[in-house]
């Protein structure tokens, strides 16, 4: 047998970090409506260093090109592939660090009854809907904000993509998932540095990176990883963080739908395939985070995870559901609008100059559909034929004598993905 004779923590001194003050906890503070765009003012006004913050995204969208066409090309064993996530943590870091203002300001100014007025000011007149996404975002952490600016949303996407990557390579995830949550990072960061990502020749130098910060990760897990209480830490983690990746790619991919109805409702037929595409990247982006939010066993999420939304849920007849997150009911409306404008263009979409278009969307709705079959498989194995949150907090409104058939979590998905084929049928 070998024995691996890991080193003590007093023998590694500094270092010697318990894995779960590493796993701590941050808010994520997201728009209400879309991604601002970069303003000539904030250029004109001569911030110190945007121009410096745009070309650090667009190197670090490049690099997380490179990485994608490499990953997808080859299959990296795990300790190299982590090395290449360790290069992007460092440009998230990079990043976060130049915008360290921003993320300073938005800490300063908002919080959970900040939040709960701006998203009170777009619901009007369904207080339940309200408090089923005031519910969410704070169980989730989440802080909105009316007219974010360029600045601060590029400051929360570094900040997230940091928390996401230095612990990925810890996580069990699947190679394609890695693959997708750094295109969808890619194509963020190329948005908010106003630069299509492209694939280089080589990658560059910040790729190289002084791996302590990861080593220290490295050594607390191998001390920590086995208590019930670091794999609560770890869990909490990833169901958090994992939820704020998820919204940010909602974000992005709303964002890109809207743009592709715009164009499709202006003819331009090339230029809405490029933004069907775009939506794709991060609503595949979206089934990543879910899978890495949910990387952990189903005995955590049966005994911590779901106690905690269950308890969240109680202040809401209806309970807790993923479908009151404020972004994913925002995504289904604008792809309901794309849904209406390719309803109107049904005939050209059948001729020759439409082609790229239309592949595009049935690309785009494969995705959709697989989304939701990889969300049932998720509920399948994390709570088998258990009755849902939701179908258990209307039980609770109910007289005992009631006998109500409740419906699993997993079954109640199974039907929404019949519903989704339905849904889009172009
Ligand atoms: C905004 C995105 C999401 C939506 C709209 C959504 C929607 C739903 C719905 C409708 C259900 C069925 C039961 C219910 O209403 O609660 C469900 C269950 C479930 N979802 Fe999601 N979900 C989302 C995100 C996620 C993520 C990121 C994960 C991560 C792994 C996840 C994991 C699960 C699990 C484990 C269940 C079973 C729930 C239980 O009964 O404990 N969902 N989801």
């Amino acid at each position: 047998m070998i024995l691996v004779e890991l080193p003590s923590k007093e023998a590694s001194g500094a270092i010697a970090l318990e894995a779960s003050e590493l796993y701590r906890r941050r808010s994520a503070f997201l728009p209400i409506d879309a991604v601002p765009r970069l303003s000539p003012e904030l250029l004109r006004e001569g911030r110190p260093g945007i121009a410096g913050v745009r070309a650090h995204l667009t190197e670090g969208a490049h690099a997380a090109q490179t990485i994608v066409q490499k990953l997808s090309q080859v299959p990296l064993a795990p300790f190299i592939t982590s090395g290449y996530i360790a290069g992007l943590r460092a440009y998230a870091t990079r990043g976060a660090a130049l915008l360290e203002d921003e993320l300073a300001d938005l800490n300063a100014h908002h919080n959970d009854d900040t939040s709960a007025e701006a998203v009170r000011c777009c619901v009007t007149g369904d207080e339940l809907l309200l408090l089923g996404h005031t519910l969410q975002d704070r169980y989730f952490g989440i802080r909105r904000v009316p007219d974010i600016t360029w600045g601060q949303l590029a400051a929360q996407v570094c900040s997230t993509a940091e928390a996401v990557l230095i612990d990925l390579p810890f996580t069990c995830i699947d190679f394609d998932e890695t693959i997708a949550i750094t295109n969808a990072l890619s194509h963020a960061w190329g948005i908010l540095g106003n630069e299509p990502p492209k694939e280089q020749a080589t990658i560059s130098q910040p790729l190289t990176v002084n791996g302590s910060v990861e080593q220290i990760w490295r050594q607390a897990w191998s001390w920590s990883s086995e208590t019930e209480s670091f794999a609560r830490t770890v869990a909490e983690y990833r169901w958090i963080t994992g939820h704020h990746f998820l919204n940010l790619c909602f974000l992005f991919c709303r964002s890109a739908l809207r743009r592709a109805t715009e164009e499709m409702g202006r003819q331009k037929v090339e230029r809405a395939a490029k933004a069907v595409d775009q939506a794709t990247v991060f609503l595949r982006g979206t089934t990543a985070a879910m899978r890495y939010a949910g990387n952990f066993p189903a005995h955590i999420y049966n005994t911590f995870t779901r106690p905690s939304m269950d308890k969240v849920g109680r202040a809401h007849p209806f309970g807790f559901s993923g479908t009151q997150n404020w972004d994913y009911a925002a995504f289904r409306s604008t792809m309901q609008a794309l849904t209406a404008e390719v309803e109107e263009n049904r005939g050209p979409l059948r001729e020759p100059d439409y082609a790229q278009l239309l592949k595009a969307l049935q690309v785009f709705r494969e995705t959709y559909l697989a989304d939701m079959e990889q969300h049932v498989l998720i509920a399948a194995s994390k709570v088998s034929t258990d009755a849902s949150l939701m179908q258990k907090a209307a039980r609770r409104g109910m007289p005992s004598s009631c006998s109500m058939k409740e419906k699993s979590g997993t079954e109640i998905l199974r039907d929404l993905a019949a519903l989704r084929r339905e849904e889009l049928n172009w």
